[in-house]
């Protein structure tokens, strides 16, 4: 196919170096791999330096959007007289999404250390870590290393001695999936119910305390060390693909697949030799039928779709989807299509915030209709008021959970329609699974 960069399709392991390395959690483990050089480096230079090197490197938001970092960070005006604040959503609760749990679980001082080096960029004393209610144990590894970092002078009102302050704050989700859209996620903080807020004003004009905020991805915080410490160009040489996705990525697979886990490749990995080689391809006597690449929110992949992705932002659009969190779902031919996205449908219904008539109203509908097909008693017409009601649920809320609920169905009716039709005539799915020998 034609990837000149990769003699080896194999993981690139940057920002998942030391997963497994239990000596690296500490901060004298952390400190012996090179950790805290990349923020010294970072403190002695101008604010505006940090965020052009960013820029330049073409690091963009790994929390689903894709925005790029170093623009966002520029939106955050240095002598505005107010105080500014990084957020760092550690909210993780897109299905199929597991991989900032990993980063913090394996390497949480490098989240302190890219949360440090964002502060500082974008002229803000205070971030704040946004954690997932249930991850505990990631939980329990961030308090640690941000208690040590304060104990060895790291943080604080005298950070690493250059007489700058940069506090860090834990603060503990209670399991919406909500409370990870940037806006809700401000509420929640600050201690109400967490609702997406109307925008504009946008974050960077008014965020938490009405003051400008930056909110970013654990992935794309702890990616702005190793590229200051080795440069704008070592990252956008590492991408096989093109010059707008740059860097590494990680992904969480799950699902039908050999070797379900978190895996890091550059930019432009050939996605058939990720399924296949490297996720060690379907379970025994089986064979793929569907991927959902990046996460519950985004369009379904037929296999011949999936196959033929190179794995960066523009190339899972060129197929059909989207990179969204990188949560890759792998659906294999024992399943039902219908079953997979009633049960996505349901996820989404529930997690409706209720403020938008749209998404309340539409996730409920859409779960409801889902479910009647699912149990083989859907009619024809059915399938054309999902994708009415799907119309109606995108582009016209506060947030886009309501997009998120149509988009499975919307994709998954026009490209399994024939397993729609079969339960629908009463032809219940029977799965063609090969006898394991
Ligand atoms: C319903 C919903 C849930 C979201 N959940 C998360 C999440 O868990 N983690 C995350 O980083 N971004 C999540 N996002 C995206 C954030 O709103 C935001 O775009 C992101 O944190 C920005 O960081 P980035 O620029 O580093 O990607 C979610 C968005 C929506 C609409």
């Amino acid at each position: 196919m034609g990837y000149p960069n990769q003699p080896h399709q194999r993981e690139t392991t940057v920002l998942s170096r030391y997963f497994g390395d239990t000596e690296a959690r500490t901060l004298a483990g952390w400190k012996k791999r090179g950790g805290y050089k990349a923020l010294e480096k970072a403190l002695g230079m101008a604010p505006a330096d940090i965020v052009n090197v960013v820029k330049e490197s073409g690091l963009r938001g790994r929390g689903g959007a894709g925005f790029p970092t170093g623009i966002k960070w520029s939106f955050m005006k240095p002598g505005d007289g107010k105080p500014h604040y990084l957020c760092c959503n550690a909210d993780e609760s897109e299905p199929g999404t597991f991989k900032d749990r990993e980063l913090m679980r394996w390497t949480p001082h490098a989240l302190v250390e890219g949360c440090a080096i964002g502060a500082y960029a974008i002229g803000a004393e205070t971030a704040y870590v946004y954690i997932r209610g249930e991850f505990t144990e990631p939980l329990y590894w961030m308090d640690q290393a941000v208690k040590e970092a304060y104990a060895a002078g790291i943080l604080g009102k005298n950070a690493m001695g250059t007489g700058k302050r940069i506090d860090v704050h834990v603060h503990k989700g209670a399991g919406a999936y909500i409370c990870g859209e940037e806006t809700a996620l401000m509420e929640s903080l600050e201690g109400r119910r967490g609702n997406p807020r109307i925008k504009p004003p946008f974050p960077a004009v008014s965020g938490v305390f009405g003051m400008p905020t930056t909110i970013n991805n654990v992935e794309t915080l702890i990616a702005a060390a190793p590229i200051l410490m080795n440069g704008a160009d070592w990252y956008k040489k590492m991408s096989l693909s093109n010059p707008k996705s740059t860097g590494t990525k990680l992904f969480s697979v799950c699902g039908n697949i050999q070797r379900p886990g978190t895996y890091e490749v550059v930019m432009g990995f050939p996605f058939k030799e990720f399924l296949y080689d490297l996720c060690g391809g379907p379970p025994h006597g089986r064979k793929f039928k569907a991927v959902i690449p990046g996460g519950a929110s985004v369009p379904i992949q037929t296999l011949e779709e999936a196959e033929a992705t190179l794995m960066d932002y523009e190339g899972f659009v060129a197929q059909g989807s989207m990179l969204g969190s990188g949560g890759v779902i792998v659906i294999d031919d024992a399943q039902s299509m219908v079953s997979v996205i009633a049960r996505l449908a349901r996820f989404f219904a529930h997690e409706s915030c209720g403020q938008c008539t749209q998404c309340r109203e539409g996730t409920a509908w859409t779960t409801k209709i889902m479910e009647r097909i699912r149990d083989g008693e859907g009619t024809i017409e059915d399938m054309d008021t999902l994708l009415d009601i799907g119309e109606q649920m995108t582009g016209k809320t506060i947030c886009v959970l309501s997009d998120s609920c149509a988009v499975p169905v919307v994709s998954g009716i026009k490209k399994f329609r024939g397993e729609f039709e079969a339960l629908i005539q009463g032809r219940r799915f029977h799965p063609v699974i090969a006898a394991v020998a």
